[in-house]
Protein backbone atom coordinates (compact mmCIF):
# COMPACT_ATOMS: atom_id res chain seq x y z
CA UNK A 1 0.00 0.00 0.00
CA UNK A 2 1.17 3.49 -0.89
CA UNK A 3 1.67 5.73 1.97
CA UNK A 4 1.80 9.53 2.51
CA UNK A 5 3.96 10.14 5.52
CA UNK A 6 2.96 13.02 8.01
CA UNK A 7 3.97 15.43 10.96
CA UNK A 8 1.46 16.81 13.87
CA UNK A 9 2.14 19.99 16.14
CA UNK A 10 0.22 19.56 18.92
CA UNK A 11 -1.32 16.78 20.13
CA UNK A 12 -4.15 17.73 22.44
CA UNK A 13 -7.91 17.70 22.11
CA UNK A 14 -7.77 17.51 18.02
CA UNK A 15 -4.54 15.98 17.58
CA UNK A 16 -5.94 12.97 19.03
CA UNK A 17 -8.92 12.82 17.88
CA UNK A 18 -6.94 12.75 14.54
CA UNK A 19 -4.52 9.70 15.69
CA UNK A 20 -8.44 8.07 16.92
CA UNK A 21 -9.69 8.30 12.95
CA UNK A 22 -6.72 7.61 11.50
CA UNK A 23 -6.68 4.32 13.74
CA UNK A 24 -10.33 3.75 13.52
CA UNK A 25 -11.28 4.45 9.83
CA UNK A 26 -7.95 4.00 7.57
CA UNK A 27 -10.08 1.65 5.04
CA UNK A 28 -12.51 4.28 4.96
CA UNK A 29 -9.38 6.48 4.13
CA UNK A 30 -7.96 4.37 1.87
CA UNK A 31 -10.36 3.87 -0.16
CA UNK A 32 -11.06 7.46 -0.77
CA UNK A 33 -8.02 8.33 -1.64
CA UNK A 34 -5.02 5.43 -2.39
CA UNK A 35 -2.50 5.93 0.37
CA UNK A 36 -2.59 4.70 3.69
CA UNK A 37 -1.99 7.93 6.20
CA UNK A 38 0.60 7.56 9.14
CA UNK A 39 1.83 10.09 11.33
CA UNK A 40 5.49 9.93 11.49
CA UNK A 41 6.11 12.37 14.43
CA UNK A 42 4.03 14.79 16.91
CA UNK A 43 5.44 17.85 18.53
CA UNK A 44 4.36 18.50 21.67
CA UNK A 45 5.34 20.62 25.04
CA UNK A 46 5.44 17.94 27.35
CA UNK A 47 6.64 13.86 26.00
CA UNK A 48 5.53 12.57 29.36
CA UNK A 49 2.31 14.05 29.38
CA UNK A 50 -0.52 11.53 29.97
CA UNK A 51 -2.83 11.17 26.87
CA UNK A 52 -6.11 9.57 25.66
CA UNK A 53 -4.39 7.20 23.25
CA UNK A 54 -1.65 4.68 23.39
CA UNK A 55 1.02 6.73 21.13
CA UNK A 56 4.64 5.25 21.32
CA UNK A 57 6.84 7.71 23.15
CA UNK A 58 9.33 7.32 20.69
CA UNK A 59 6.67 9.68 17.83
CA UNK A 60 6.78 12.04 20.42
CA UNK A 61 9.06 14.91 20.42
CA UNK A 62 10.08 18.61 21.76
CA UNK A 63 12.18 19.58 19.00
CA UNK A 64 9.84 20.81 15.87
CA UNK A 65 13.09 20.29 13.33
CA UNK A 66 12.43 16.73 13.63
CA UNK A 67 9.22 17.33 11.70
CA UNK A 68 10.47 20.50 9.24
CA UNK A 69 13.23 18.20 7.95
CA UNK A 70 12.21 14.96 8.12
CA UNK A 71 12.34 14.47 4.13
CA UNK A 72 9.65 11.41 4.29
CA UNK A 73 7.65 13.89 6.07
CA UNK A 74 4.91 15.94 3.39
CA UNK A 75 2.08 17.10 5.08
CA UNK A 76 2.49 19.35 8.22
CA UNK A 77 -0.85 19.98 10.61
CA UNK A 78 -0.77 22.75 13.13
CA UNK A 79 -3.03 21.80 16.26
CA UNK A 80 -0.80 24.05 18.97
CA UNK A 81 -3.30 26.95 19.00
CA UNK A 82 -2.31 30.44 19.64
CA UNK A 83 -1.01 32.95 17.56
CA UNK A 84 3.03 32.47 18.21
CA UNK A 85 4.89 30.04 17.47
CA UNK A 86 1.68 28.48 15.60
CA UNK A 87 2.13 31.10 12.16
CA UNK A 88 6.19 30.72 12.48
CA UNK A 89 5.72 26.97 12.15
CA UNK A 90 2.68 27.23 9.24
CA UNK A 91 5.41 29.69 7.47
CA UNK A 92 8.35 27.51 8.17
CA UNK A 93 6.27 24.34 6.83
CA UNK A 94 5.85 26.16 3.99
CA UNK A 95 9.40 26.95 3.33
CA UNK A 96 10.16 23.36 3.64
CA UNK A 97 7.92 22.82 0.75
CA UNK A 98 5.37 20.88 3.24
CA UNK A 99 1.55 20.87 2.34
CA UNK A 100 -0.30 22.06 5.53
CA UNK A 101 -3.77 21.69 7.37
CA UNK A 102 -4.72 23.88 10.59
CA UNK A 103 -7.59 24.27 12.50
CA UNK A 104 -6.03 27.22 13.63
CA UNK A 105 -8.89 30.28 13.55
CA UNK A 106 -7.00 32.86 15.28
CA UNK A 107 -3.57 32.24 13.06
CA UNK A 108 -5.52 32.51 9.36
CA UNK A 109 -7.67 35.41 10.57
CA UNK A 110 -5.07 36.94 12.15
CA UNK A 111 -1.73 36.21 9.58
CA UNK A 112 -3.86 35.27 6.44
CA UNK A 113 -1.79 37.19 3.82
CA UNK A 114 1.56 36.33 5.28
CA UNK A 115 0.44 32.96 5.34
CA UNK A 116 -0.76 32.92 1.68
CA UNK A 117 2.35 34.60 0.60
CA UNK A 118 4.62 31.35 1.96
CA UNK A 119 2.09 28.74 0.78
CA UNK A 120 2.05 30.48 -2.48
CA UNK A 121 5.50 31.17 -3.05
CA UNK A 122 6.31 27.46 -2.30
CA UNK A 123 4.05 26.16 -4.10
CA UNK A 124 2.11 24.09 -1.42
CA UNK A 125 -1.29 24.51 0.20
CA UNK A 126 -2.74 25.13 2.81
CA UNK A 127 -6.46 23.50 4.16
CA UNK A 128 -8.36 25.03 7.57
CA UNK A 129 -11.91 23.57 7.14
CA UNK A 130 -11.49 22.76 11.03
CA UNK A 131 -10.78 26.58 11.79
CA UNK A 132 -14.53 27.21 11.33
CA UNK A 133 -17.62 25.45 13.12
CA UNK A 134 -15.81 22.30 14.20
CA UNK A 135 -16.87 19.06 11.87
CA UNK A 136 -19.42 21.41 9.25
CA UNK A 137 -18.10 21.37 6.08
CA UNK A 138 -18.33 25.11 6.00
CA UNK A 139 -14.69 26.32 4.09
CA UNK A 140 -15.30 23.75 1.42
CA UNK A 141 -19.14 25.05 1.37
CA UNK A 142 -18.30 28.51 0.75
CA UNK A 143 -15.23 27.95 -0.95
CA UNK A 144 -16.09 25.11 -3.52
CA UNK A 145 -19.91 24.51 -3.47
CA UNK A 146 -21.27 28.16 -3.50
CA UNK A 147 -19.13 29.70 -5.41
CA UNK A 148 -21.63 30.67 -7.98
CA UNK A 149 -23.39 32.88 -5.43
CA UNK A 150 -22.91 35.74 -4.78
CA UNK A 151 -23.39 35.94 -1.12
CA UNK A 152 -25.42 38.09 0.91
CA UNK A 153 -25.41 36.94 4.47
CA UNK A 154 -23.91 34.79 6.59
CA UNK A 155 -25.45 34.05 10.43
CA UNK A 156 -24.16 31.42 12.75
CA UNK A 157 -23.43 30.30 15.87
CA UNK A 158 -19.85 29.57 15.26
CA UNK A 159 -19.03 28.79 19.14
CA UNK A 160 -19.17 25.65 20.69
CA UNK A 161 -18.20 26.47 24.16
CA UNK A 162 -20.34 29.51 24.66
CA UNK A 163 -23.42 27.61 23.31
CA UNK A 164 -22.76 25.20 25.53
CA UNK A 165 -22.64 27.56 28.46
CA UNK A 166 -25.62 29.33 27.06
CA UNK A 167 -27.35 25.79 26.70
CA UNK A 168 -26.54 24.05 30.00
CA UNK A 169 -27.85 27.85 31.91
CA UNK A 170 -31.10 27.89 30.02
CA UNK A 171 -31.79 24.28 30.00
CA UNK A 172 -30.37 23.16 33.26
CA UNK A 173 -29.66 26.47 35.08
CA UNK A 174 -26.75 25.67 35.71
CA UNK A 175 -24.33 28.51 36.91
CA UNK A 176 -21.97 30.07 34.29
CA UNK A 177 -18.57 28.55 36.08
CA UNK A 178 -19.61 25.44 36.20
CA UNK A 179 -20.95 25.31 32.87
CA UNK A 180 -17.68 26.82 31.45
CA UNK A 181 -15.89 24.17 33.39
CA UNK A 182 -17.77 21.35 31.82
CA UNK A 183 -16.79 22.75 28.66
CA UNK A 184 -13.42 22.85 29.42
CA UNK A 185 -13.64 19.19 30.17
CA UNK A 186 -14.95 18.39 27.49
CA UNK A 187 -12.05 19.73 25.67
CA UNK A 188 -14.25 22.41 23.81
CA UNK A 189 -13.10 25.74 24.90
CA UNK A 190 -9.43 27.48 23.94
CA UNK A 191 -6.36 27.19 25.95
CA UNK A 192 -7.30 30.30 27.65
CA UNK A 193 -11.15 30.20 27.91
CA UNK A 194 -11.68 34.22 27.47
CA UNK A 195 -11.02 34.33 23.55
CA UNK A 196 -14.73 31.95 23.83
CA UNK A 197 -16.20 33.53 26.11
CA UNK A 198 -15.76 37.10 25.09
CA UNK A 199 -16.65 36.53 21.74
CA UNK A 200 -12.75 36.19 20.12
CA UNK A 201 -13.54 32.61 18.39
CA UNK A 202 -16.68 33.96 16.94
CA UNK A 203 -14.84 37.08 15.34
CA UNK A 204 -12.07 35.23 13.83
CA UNK A 205 -14.31 32.36 12.74
CA UNK A 206 -16.25 35.44 11.35
CA UNK A 207 -13.59 37.13 9.81
CA UNK A 208 -12.30 33.74 7.83
CA UNK A 209 -15.86 33.07 6.49
CA UNK A 210 -16.45 37.01 5.52
CA UNK A 211 -12.99 37.31 3.58
CA UNK A 212 -13.88 33.94 1.54
CA UNK A 213 -17.63 35.07 1.00
CA UNK A 214 -17.09 39.12 0.41
CA UNK A 215 -13.54 38.29 -1.87
CA UNK A 216 -12.29 41.05 1.01
CA UNK A 217 -9.54 40.60 3.06
CA UNK A 218 -11.65 41.54 6.99
CA UNK A 219 -9.33 43.16 9.56
CA UNK A 220 -9.99 41.54 13.25
CA UNK A 221 -9.98 44.77 14.53
CA UNK A 222 -13.01 45.86 12.32
CA UNK A 223 -15.43 43.36 13.85
CA UNK A 224 -17.94 44.64 16.61
CA UNK A 225 -17.55 43.00 19.45
CA UNK A 226 -19.45 41.18 22.72
CA UNK A 227 -19.27 38.09 24.72
CA UNK A 228 -21.17 36.28 26.88
CA UNK A 229 -19.66 37.15 30.17
CA UNK A 230 -22.31 39.77 31.42
CA UNK A 231 -25.02 37.47 30.85
CA UNK A 232 -26.67 36.64 34.14
CA UNK A 233 -28.93 33.95 34.83
CA UNK A 234 -31.89 36.55 35.19
CA UNK A 235 -31.19 37.81 31.95
CA UNK A 236 -31.84 34.03 30.46
CA UNK A 237 -34.76 34.12 32.56
CA UNK A 238 -36.55 36.96 31.30
CA UNK A 239 -35.74 35.85 27.62
CA UNK A 240 -37.05 32.58 28.56
CA UNK A 241 -40.71 34.33 29.78
CA UNK A 242 -40.70 36.25 26.52
CA UNK A 243 -40.50 33.28 24.21
CA UNK A 244 -36.61 33.73 23.70
CA UNK A 245 -33.03 31.81 24.29
CA UNK A 246 -30.17 33.67 23.99
CA UNK A 247 -27.53 33.03 21.61
CA UNK A 248 -23.69 34.36 20.69
CA UNK A 249 -24.33 35.24 17.15
CA UNK A 250 -22.05 35.85 14.73
CA UNK A 251 -23.49 38.01 11.97
CA UNK A 252 -22.09 39.07 8.25
CA UNK A 253 -24.11 41.23 6.20
CA UNK A 254 -23.39 42.84 2.61
CA UNK A 255 -25.71 45.66 2.07
CA UNK A 256 -24.59 49.53 1.12
CA UNK A 257 -21.25 48.30 3.58
CA UNK A 258 -20.24 45.06 4.82
CA UNK A 259 -21.70 44.39 8.25
CA UNK A 260 -19.80 42.78 10.82
CA UNK A 261 -20.54 41.83 14.32
CA UNK A 262 -20.27 39.24 17.41
CA UNK A 263 -22.54 39.71 20.29
CA UNK A 264 -25.22 38.05 22.54
CA UNK A 265 -28.31 37.74 20.65
CA UNK A 266 -32.20 37.18 21.68
CA UNK A 267 -33.36 34.33 19.57
CA UNK A 268 -37.30 33.80 18.89
CA UNK A 269 -37.58 30.00 20.70
CA UNK A 270 -39.41 29.17 17.36
CA UNK A 271 -36.37 29.69 14.90
CA UNK A 272 -34.37 26.61 14.34
CA UNK A 273 -31.28 28.43 15.60
CA UNK A 274 -32.71 28.87 18.88
CA UNK A 275 -33.02 24.67 19.52
CA UNK A 276 -29.21 24.31 18.57
CA UNK A 277 -28.04 23.36 21.71
CA UNK A 278 -25.02 21.74 23.36
CA UNK A 279 -21.40 22.27 21.33
CA UNK A 280 -23.50 22.71 18.37
CA UNK A 281 -22.87 25.42 15.48
CA UNK A 282 -25.17 26.80 12.80
CA UNK A 283 -24.36 28.53 10.22
CA UNK A 284 -26.94 30.22 8.14
CA UNK A 285 -26.11 31.21 4.53
CA UNK A 286 -28.49 33.21 1.85
CA UNK A 287 -26.78 33.15 -1.15
CA UNK A 288 -28.21 34.91 -4.53
CA UNK A 289 -28.65 31.12 -6.63
CA UNK A 290 -28.76 28.85 -3.83
CA UNK A 291 -31.62 30.76 -1.81
CA UNK A 292 -31.35 29.73 2.25
CA UNK A 293 -29.39 27.12 3.22
CA UNK A 294 -28.91 26.17 6.96
CA UNK A 295 -25.76 23.92 7.76
CA UNK A 296 -25.96 22.38 11.58
CA UNK A 297 -23.64 20.31 13.49
CA UNK A 298 -20.81 19.65 16.58
CA UNK A 299 -18.73 22.47 16.61
CA UNK A 300 -16.11 21.53 18.59
CA UNK A 301 -14.83 18.14 20.42
CA UNK A 302 -12.07 15.64 19.29
CA UNK A 303 -13.96 13.14 16.68
CA UNK A 304 -15.76 16.52 14.90
CA UNK A 305 -12.67 18.70 14.59
CA UNK A 306 -10.24 15.57 13.73
CA UNK A 307 -13.28 14.86 10.94
CA UNK A 308 -12.61 18.32 9.44
CA UNK A 309 -8.77 17.83 9.78
CA UNK A 310 -8.80 14.17 8.66
CA UNK A 311 -11.03 15.09 5.59
CA UNK A 312 -8.12 18.18 4.68
CA UNK A 313 -5.48 15.91 4.54
CA UNK A 314 -6.93 13.48 2.41
CA UNK A 315 -8.11 16.44 0.02
CA UNK A 316 -4.19 17.47 -0.07
CA UNK A 317 -3.37 13.80 -0.68
CA UNK A 318 -6.03 13.64 -3.68
CA UNK A 319 -5.17 17.19 -5.21
CA UNK A 320 -1.30 16.63 -4.99
CA UNK A 321 -0.56 12.56 -5.26
CA UNK A 322 -0.70 10.63 -7.79
CA UNK A 323 -4.86 9.83 -7.54
CA UNK A 324 -7.20 9.43 -10.74
CA UNK A 325 -9.82 12.39 -10.37
CA UNK A 326 -12.71 9.80 -9.74
CA UNK A 327 -10.49 7.54 -7.49
CA UNK A 328 -13.34 6.68 -4.99
CA UNK A 329 -15.90 5.83 -7.67
CA UNK A 330 -14.26 3.74 -9.59
CA UNK A 331 -12.50 1.77 -7.24
CA UNK A 332 -15.93 0.89 -4.85
CA UNK A 333 -18.88 1.04 -7.00
CA UNK A 334 -19.65 -2.10 -7.11
CA UNK A 335 -18.33 -3.35 -3.39
CA UNK A 336 -21.40 -3.12 -1.36
CA UNK A 337 -24.48 -5.04 -2.14
CA UNK A 338 -27.44 -3.36 -1.68
CA UNK A 339 -30.78 -4.33 0.03
CA UNK A 340 -34.07 -3.67 -2.45
CA UNK A 341 -36.49 -4.39 0.18
CA UNK A 342 -38.19 -2.29 2.35
CA UNK A 343 -37.93 -4.60 5.62
P1 LIG B 1 -4.97 21.63 23.22
O1 LIG B 1 -4.61 22.73 24.15
O2 LIG B 1 -5.80 20.51 23.71
O3 LIG B 1 -3.61 20.98 22.64
C1 LIG B 1 -2.51 21.74 22.24
C2 LIG B 1 -1.35 20.80 21.94
O4 LIG B 1 -0.28 21.55 21.41
C3 LIG B 1 -0.82 20.07 23.16
O5 LIG B 1 -0.48 18.75 22.78
C4 LIG B 1 0.47 20.82 23.53
O6 LIG B 1 1.49 19.99 24.06
C5 LIG B 1 0.91 21.32 22.17
N1 LIG B 1 1.61 22.60 22.21
C6 LIG B 1 1.12 23.80 22.57
N2 LIG B 1 2.06 24.76 22.43
C7 LIG B 1 3.18 24.13 21.97
C8 LIG B 1 4.49 24.55 21.65
N3 LIG B 1 4.86 25.84 21.75
N4 LIG B 1 5.38 23.63 21.24
C9 LIG B 1 5.02 22.34 21.12
N5 LIG B 1 3.79 21.87 21.40
C10 LIG B 1 2.88 22.76 21.84
O7 LIG B 1 -5.61 22.32 21.94
P2 LIG B 1 -6.78 21.75 21.02
O8 LIG B 1 -6.41 20.43 20.50
O9 LIG B 1 -8.08 21.94 21.70
O10 LIG B 1 -6.76 22.84 19.83
C11 LIG B 1 -5.77 22.84 18.84
C12 LIG B 1 -6.15 23.85 17.75
O11 LIG B 1 -7.40 23.46 17.18
C13 LIG B 1 -6.36 25.28 18.25
O12 LIG B 1 -5.95 26.17 17.24
C14 LIG B 1 -7.88 25.37 18.43
O13 LIG B 1 -8.36 26.68 18.30
C15 LIG B 1 -8.34 24.52 17.26
N6 LIG B 1 -9.66 23.94 17.41
C16 LIG B 1 -9.99 23.28 18.54
C17 LIG B 1 -11.22 22.65 18.65
C18 LIG B 1 -11.63 21.91 19.87
O14 LIG B 1 -12.77 21.45 19.92
N7 LIG B 1 -10.77 21.76 20.87
C19 LIG B 1 -12.19 22.71 17.55
C20 LIG B 1 -11.72 23.43 16.38
C21 LIG B 1 -10.50 24.01 16.33
P3 LIG B 1 1.33 19.16 25.44
O15 LIG B 1 0.24 18.17 25.17
O16 LIG B 1 2.64 18.50 25.68
O17 LIG B 1 0.95 20.18 26.47
N1 LIG C 1 -13.21 26.78 21.37
C1 LIG C 1 -13.86 26.58 20.11
C2 LIG C 1 -15.34 26.52 20.33
C3 LIG C 1 -13.38 25.30 19.49
O1 LIG C 1 -15.76 26.35 21.48
O2 LIG C 1 -16.09 26.67 19.37
C4 LIG C 1 -13.93 25.09 18.09
O3 LIG C 1 -13.41 26.03 17.20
Amino acid sequence: MKKIKIGLLGFGTVGQGVWKILNSNMDEIISKCGYEIEIKKILVKDINKKRCVDVPKEILTTNSDDIFYDEEIKIIVELIGGAHPAKEYIIKAAECKKHIVTANKLVVASFADEIFKAVNENNVMIYYEASVGGGIPIIKGINESLTANKIKEITGIVNGTTNYILTKMTDEGLEFEEALKQAQNLGYAEADPTSDVEGFDAVYKLAIMASLSFNTSVDINSIYREGIGRIKAVDIEYAKRFGYVIKLLAIAKEEDNLELRVHPAMVEKNHPIANVGDSFNAIFIKGNAVGDLLLCGRGAGDLPTGSAVVSDIISIIRNNFDVPYNFNYEVNSSKMPIKQSKE
